[in-house]
């Protein structure tokens, strides 16, 4: 159930549960259409979650980014009308599947990995607030295993400490304030993910990142390069900050760069939580015992 701890939003308009929305809807009141935001992970069949798969399913209408639609099993899209346009229509996506929630068609958008992390989430949310539709639409967010979380399964454990995410496109974020985020992140000695970290245009920006990196970590620094994770094509790639070749990286390519402990045992990328301290009392205790 979802609500608030004041009586009202910022904007003084009161804000209902879920269960309140829909009652609402049922008395007819409101459009019957419903909204769901589905994170379908980073591309793999096996790595889509039940509860994606059940609210694809229930669609009427499935809208997406080509690759991600292209991505769904057939079977899924069978008897539907499913909706697709290319990269950087993510408004236009998003105002068509309001559209049709708004006509009261069960519909769908899919947004690769997790919605929330640079998805559909947010932006499907800041539309609907500009109409004030919250409230007034079923809207259900569906998360997905964002490709940082596949990236990192293959690549070992090298985010068992704390981490940022960075995303290299500087679209949307001037290309200074993305700078300044990873040099307070190095500063801070976070494990580093770097999100859409080049393409065709912008093969430049991965290059400063590297220097900026290289001006605070060591050469040795692990570091892993996953593209298309879980999909066809996957690669994997351990090396260190020093030997990164850019030109294997595009924008299917997700970037882990270790911190100060980071390490690689056995084609394995590890950053360690701190259990060598207990580990070390651990061993110290067996010894004991086997004196005793
Ligand atoms: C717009 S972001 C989408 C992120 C997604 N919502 C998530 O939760 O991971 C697109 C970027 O995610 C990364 N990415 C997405 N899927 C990937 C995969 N299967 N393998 C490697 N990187 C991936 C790439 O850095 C790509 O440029």
């Amino acid at each position: 159930m979802r609500g608030i701890s004041n009586s009202s939003g910022k904007d003084g308009r009161n804000r209902c549960s879920k269960t309140e929305v829909q009652k609402f809807n049922n008395s007819g009141s409101l459009k019957k259409g419903s909204l769901r935001v589905v994170g379908i992970g980073p591309g793999g069949s096996e790595h889509i979650t039940k509860r994606a798969i059940s609210a694809i399913d229930k669609a009427e209408v499935i809208v997406g980014y080509t690759t991600y639609i292209e991505l769904l099993e057939e079977g899924l899209k069978k008897g539907k009308e499913v909706i697709s346009t290319g990269m950087m229509k993510e408004i236009e996506r998003c105002k068509i599947a309001i559209e049709k929630a708004k006509q009261g068609k069960s519909t769908a958008i899919v947004s690769g990995g997790d919605p929330g992390i640079y998805g559909m989430a947010g932006l499907i949310l800041e539309l609907l607030s500009l109409e004030d539709l919250i409230d007034k639409i079923n809207l259900e967010i569906i998360p997905g295993v964002p490709a940082l979380c596949a990236a990192s399964a293959l690549l070992g454990a090298p985010i068992m400490h704390d981490f940022v995410s960075i995303s290299l496109s500087d679209l949307m974020t001037p290309w200074e304030l993305i700078k300044k985020r990873i040099i307070l992140a190095l500063e801070g000695d976070f494990v580093i993910v770097l999100y859409n970290p080049s393409s065709k245009k912008r093969k430049r920006k991965l290059k400063e990142a590297i220097e900026l990196i290289r001006e605070k970590r060591e050469d040795k620094v692990p570091v892993g390069i996953v593209k298309d994770a879980t999909r066809e094509g996957e690669e994997i790639i351990i090396t260190d900050i020093r030997s990164i070749d850019p030109e294997v990286v595009d924008m299917r390519t997700i970037l882990i760069i270790g911190n100060s402990t980071t390490k690689i045992h056995d084609g394995f990328m590890i950053t360690p939580r701190g259990y060598e301290d207990k580990y070390e009392s651990f061993e110290k205790f067996k010894a004991l015992r086997k004196k005793l």
